[in-house]
């Protein structure tokens, strides 16, 4: 499927997006790449990528992005403006809306999640790439770091992943990304791929919503929210 494809459903699947709903795309960004849409400052963040696979990676990611959002906003790709929180969280600048969004990409393929008011958070990981033994130590709970040590072998790096992407995702619904410790998030699996991720913090501590995402062989996907939602998934 290509840009086209993406430009001619997005307008329609945009039109339906209900309150307490989240539209989930998933695709390879590649097939709907247009550098023309691009702005200024993301084609001179473009130009700072030092790996050619890096640049490519963010081009298309953006571009299929873009491409999306112009669909559910009724405007043109270009004239989207992204502005950035405080950990580089993009939200939807200009023109003024309630949608909300966040993306993520691994390899070939990416997630974008798309929904009303409500604050996203989505992560997709390549299996292959995962650096299994450091990453135990440093990102897991001692329960997580057990289950995950007690599991068969073979399926040890999928479970590090599906705790990964859980915490990951979380950290990006609150906007924060990697600046807080993967060891202060306890992941709980509920069966039919429902999770909920508490954040136990000094003061406070916040529980939100998650969702294993199937994102086809090798890669592990999720997405966090608060509230629970519905969930509707799309391929482009
Ligand atoms: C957000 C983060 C976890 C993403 O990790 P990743 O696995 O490399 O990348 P993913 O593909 O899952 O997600 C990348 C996308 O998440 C979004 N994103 C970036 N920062 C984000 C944040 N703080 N919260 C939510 N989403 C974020 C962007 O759309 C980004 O895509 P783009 O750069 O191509 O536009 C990581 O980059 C991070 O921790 N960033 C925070 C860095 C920070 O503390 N910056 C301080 C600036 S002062």
């Amino acid at each position: 499927m290509s840009g086209s494809y993406l430009r001619e459903i997005a307008p329609q699947i945009g039109a339906g997006l209900g309150f307490r709903e989240v539209h989930l795309w998933q695709g390879n960004p590649s097939t709907a790449i247009d550098t023309d849409v691009l702005s200024e400052d993301e084609k001179q963040r473009a130009s700072r990528y030092r790996f050619s696979e890096h640049r490519a990676a963010f081009m298309a990611s953006r571009s299929a992005t873009r491409t999306l959002l112009a669909g559910y906003l009724n405007c043109r790709s270009r004239d989207i403006r992204f502005g950035y929180g405080p950990f580089g969280k993009p939200v939807i600048a200009q023109p003024s809306t309630q949608l909300t969004f966040n993306l993520s990409h691994s390899g070939n393929r990416m997630l974008i999640a798309v929904a009303r008011e409500l604050e996203l958070g989505v992560d997709i990981e390549f299996e292959m790439g995962c650096r299994f033994t450091d990453a135990i130590s440093t990102s897991m709970t001692c329960s997580e770091q057990a289950r995950i040590e007690q599991a068969p072998l073979f399926f040890r790096e999928k479970l590090l992943l599906r705790y990964w992407t859980q915490k990951e995702a979380f950290l990006k619904a609150v906007g924060v990304g990697l600046s807080f410790p993967l060891t202060s998030l306890h992941v709980e699996f509920h069966g039919a791929g429902k999770t909920t991720i508490r954040a136990i913090e000094p003061t406070r501590s916040i529980c939100l919503y998650g969702q294993e995402i199937d994102c086809g062989r090798s890669y592990i996907g999720a997405l966090v929210v608060d509230p629970a939602v519905s969930l509707c998934h799309f391929q482009f």
